[in-house]
């Protein structure tokens, strides 16, 4: 199946550094990659490039056949390109519902100068309150957004990205700070995008029980650059990777 999402020699610089430096690679639908690497190692900043928060300083980004490299982040959004978001797009007033039906009003291309109480669109807002559910808020479906505690927050980025339908999920770290039994319900709902084989899902995640309960493929980023890309069991054998895994099982020790 030809790629989904490929990015090419992709490279930004900071100054004299490079965090992301020259990573090619291709995804396809149907398919989980997670992409580890110890902290500071670029994995967040090419998200960035991806989803278009950041402009590379070099290299080109792929959709399909499309060349998104110079697209804006709503462009890409609308292009299928998800990512969740640490509630930069929320509105913090409203309640969970209303948030999660402007986010599926949103992809109908129905405008918000249109917006209304939730009574008059029944079909946006009775699918709002189906990823409510997925996402275990429907408890909460009528608190002010900003009023939800971290898990539950975490939990609302995910019901955003689902209201999207996007083709490609990106999750940067979904599980971090969610306490032991909220964890669980996110890592359910990936393995649930996944079942949809036409979707593409990248996942940032140190947690090993994750990574082997998820991972299809594992792509290894160290200094900005892509050092490793294979099969789970192949790529955590590599002893570069091993190491980096000791180094994150010390510091969760500590
Ligand atoms: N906006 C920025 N300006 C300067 N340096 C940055 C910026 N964003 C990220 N970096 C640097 O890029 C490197 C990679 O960071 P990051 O992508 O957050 O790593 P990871 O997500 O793998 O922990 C780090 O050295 C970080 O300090
Ligand atoms: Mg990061």
């Amino acid at each position: 199946m030809s790629p989904s999402l490929r990015t090419e020699d992709l490279t930004i610089r900071f100054g004299g550094h490079a965090a992301v430096n020259g990573v090619t690679c291709a995804f396809r639908p149907g398919e989980l990659t997670v992409i580890v690497g110890p902290n500071g190692a670029g994995k967040t900043t090419w998200f960035n490039l991806v989803s278009g928060q950041l402009a590379p300083t070099a290299g080109r980004i792929f959709k399909g056949e499309a060349d998104i490299t110079r697209l804006s982040p709503s462009a890409r959004a609308k292009a299928g390109i998800g990512r969740a978001f640490q509630l930069t797009n929320l509105f913090p007033k409203l309640s969970v519902l209303e948030n999660v039906r402007l986010a599926v009003q949103a992809r109908e291309g129905i405008g918000p100068r249109l917006f209304r109480p939730a009574s008059s669109f029944p079909r946006l807002a009775e699918e709002a309150r189906e990823h409510l559910a997925r996402t275990r808020l429907s408890d909460v479906a009528d608190y002010p957004a900003a009023a939800l505690p971290h898990g539950d927050q975490r939990k609302l980025e995910v019901a955003l990205l689902m209201a999207m339908q996007p083709d490609i999920y990106m999750f940067d770290e979904p599980t971090a700070g969610m306490s032991v039994d909220e964890a669980p319900v996110i890592l359910e709902l990936i393995a649930e995008i996944k079942r949809d084989r036409s979707k593409t899902i990248l996942l940032v995640e140190h947690k090993m029980d994750v990574v082997r309960a998820l991972a299809d493929r594992i792509v290894v980023l160290h200094n900005g650059e892509l050092i490793a890309d294979g099969l789970p069991d192949a790529v955590m054998a590599l002893p570069l990777v091993r190491e980096i895994y000791l180094g994150i099982g010390a510091e969760e020790a500590a």
